[in-house]
């Protein structure tokens, strides 16, 4: 296989190999409420079945069908500032309602306002009702060969939020110190969506740096900044143990796979000089491909298959306490 940047509207998940449920004729399709477009993006409602390969869901976004609805998906960030953003009416015995959440704690306020409230949680969270990671790694029918971009520069950063405290930032400063760090960005040198991956992957490395330390939070910091670049990802998050659950340990370096920052650094200027050892961090693609989990479609698709996969009833007394618990990594 040769390298070949794809656009990234391309990398939509229509293979999944999550096996789809089929729906026995008699079984009623299932309505599922989009209560609010996340960050306001709209997208199509009728894929389910076309591009998702899942049958008998039915999306909307029209609120007159609440009494009506199945379940109500409810996106954390547009609803989080103020309860009465959350529906009001009373809600059908039969209705779920769904926590909808991509954002650690850092950015995800207010989960107290979620008690007693919700049946369901869709996150990037593996052991929520509805995984949704950023992406995944699928195994290959068969070994395949592949061609490693040319490599001309060290290493590349791309940061849009600096958020005040987060250890990503003292990192790079200490980092900075002992290797140079080509930073894109706001504030940074430019680059645009277009030229991303032609871009990133002339660089051996790419500074996968989560905003938060989260249990299983791996972005697309990870998955499509350096993964589809076919950067090494350096990252600076959940533990090693945790990557490893989802990763190959030899497809990445882990920051706290050093004693400091500088012990980093020597380690990435050599294998700069030494080319073989830099080439093993490349081994895993024979064996296997990227996929990214992308498309609001698709989760919300991925929401209504996890519907008929759940217990009729349930209840989360306290989403914050099962969220928040997960810092144990
Ligand atoms: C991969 O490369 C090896 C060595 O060049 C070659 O023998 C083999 O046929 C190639 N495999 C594929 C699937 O192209
Ligand atoms: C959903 O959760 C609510 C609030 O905890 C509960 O009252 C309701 O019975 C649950 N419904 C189902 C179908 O699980």
């Amino acid at each position: 296989m040769v390298f070949t940047c794809k656009h990234r509207d391309t990398t939509v998940d229509q293979l999944s190999n999550d096996s789809p449920i089929s729906v026995h004729n008699k079984e009623k399709e299932l309505l599922v409420l989009v209560w609010v477009w996340p960050f306001s993006e709209h997208f199509p409602l009728n894929t389910c079945q076309s591009v998702y390969g899942i049958s008998g869901c039915k999306l909307t976004a029209d609120r007159n069908l609440y009494n009506k609805a199945d379940a109500v998906v409810m996106h954390h960030i547009d609803i989080m500032y103020d309860k009465r953003l959350l529906p009001q009416d009373p809600r059908p015995h039969y209705q779920r309602w769904i926590w909808f959440n991509m954002e650690p704690p850092l950015i995800a306020k207010n989960l107290h306002f979620l008690d007693n409230m919700f049946n369901m949680t869709m996150t990037f969270r593996q052991d929520s009702d509805v995984y949704r990671p950023y992406g995944r790694i699928e195994a290959l029918k068969q070994p395949q060969n592949f061609t490693i971009p040319a490599k001309s520069k060290l290493v590349a950063w791309v940061v849009s939020q600096w958020y005040p405290g987060a250890r990503r930032n003292e990192y790079y400063e200490e980092l900075d110190k002992y290797i140079p760090i080509d930073v894109y960005g706001k504030n940074h040198m430019t680059l645009s969506w277009d030229d991303f991956c032609k871009t990133i992957s002339q660089y051996k490395f790419y500074l996968a740096f989560e905003n938060s330390i989260h249990k299983d939070y791996i972005t697309e910091k990870f998955w499509h900044n350096a993964f589809e670049s076919w950067a090494v990802p350096v990252v600076l998050g959940t533990s090693r143990k945790n990557y490893e659950r989802f990763i190959p340990g030899d497809a990445f370096i882990h920051v706290d796979d050093f004693p400091s920052a500088k012990g980093l650094a020597d380690y990435l200027l050599q294998l700069d000089n030494d080319d073989e050892r830099y080439k093993k961090y490349f081994n895993w693609r024979s064996l296997y491909r990227v996929r990214r989990e992308t498309g609001w479609d698709n989760h919300y698709c991925k929401a209504c298959r996890g519907l008929r996969q759940a217990p009729d009833y349930q209840f989360i007394p306290s989403v914050e306490k099962w969220f928040l618990k997960g810092n144990n990594v």
